[in-house]
């Protein structure tokens, strides 16, 4: 599978010729861009809302305990917050790899916060996919997201890393908070919520 994303990321030809081309980050590539850019601007999309849906086995997780990642899914009237990136397209061939368990590039309408708008990518995991996990309730996906760890770390940092990057935006995600206040619970069971 992971090698039927890469192919399929290559050949979406729809930025070919462009000399750069602006990336959307809503999970990980927030708070981790391991890759040269141009320019780095927080952003949003509209019409899709940031889930921790697609499982992951591996970066959060493994094959017999799948961590959860995030991935975004339609919702009319949405906003997702995260950071645009102006990658040459060569960058591209790094993000294969670093998105193939699941993600496809899609072409989206990117908003900077001056009300700029440009179009560019995003990598999404939709229900197609052979890891995504879907809806769980946010205690639940908690649970599993205190349990998994892979070989970039637990799953709790991802979260963690990801809720701290949103609030350094000035940004609020109901759902990413939920989750980070059971893991707190969780690991510190004594605690109000
Ligand atoms: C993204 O961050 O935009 C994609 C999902 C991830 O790599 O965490």
């Amino acid at each position: 599978m992971d090698a039927a994303t890469i192919a399929i990321n290559q050949r979406m030809n729809k930025f070919d010729g462009h000399a750069q081309v602006w990336l959307f980050g809503y999970g990980s590539l927030i708070y981790k861009a391991d890759f040269p850019y141009i320019a780095r601007r927080p952003a949003s999309i509209t019409g899709w809302t940031r889930r921790f849906w697609q499982g992951s086995h591996d970066h959060r997780g493994t094959p017999m305990a799948p961590g959860r990642v995030a991935t975004i899914v339609p919702q009319a009237g949405a906003i997702c917050d995260g950071m645009a990136y102006l990658i040459t397209p060569e960058v591209f061939a790094h993000l294969d790899h670093r998105e193939k368990n699941g993600y496809l590039r899609l072409s989206t309408v990117i908003s900077f916060d001056d009300g700029s708008s440009t179009e560019g990518l995003v990598y999404i995991a939709n229900e197609e996919n052979a890891a995504f996990l879907g809806a769980a309730s946010e205690l639940d996906i908690a649970r599993q997201i205190a349990r998994a760890a892979g070989p970039s770390g637990p799953n709790s940092e991802y979260l963690l890393h990801l809720a701290h990057a949103l609030r350094e935006l000035g940004k609020t995600d109901p759902h990413v908070f939920a989750i980070e206040r059971h893991l707190a619970q969780l690991s510190h069971p004594g605690t109000a919520g």
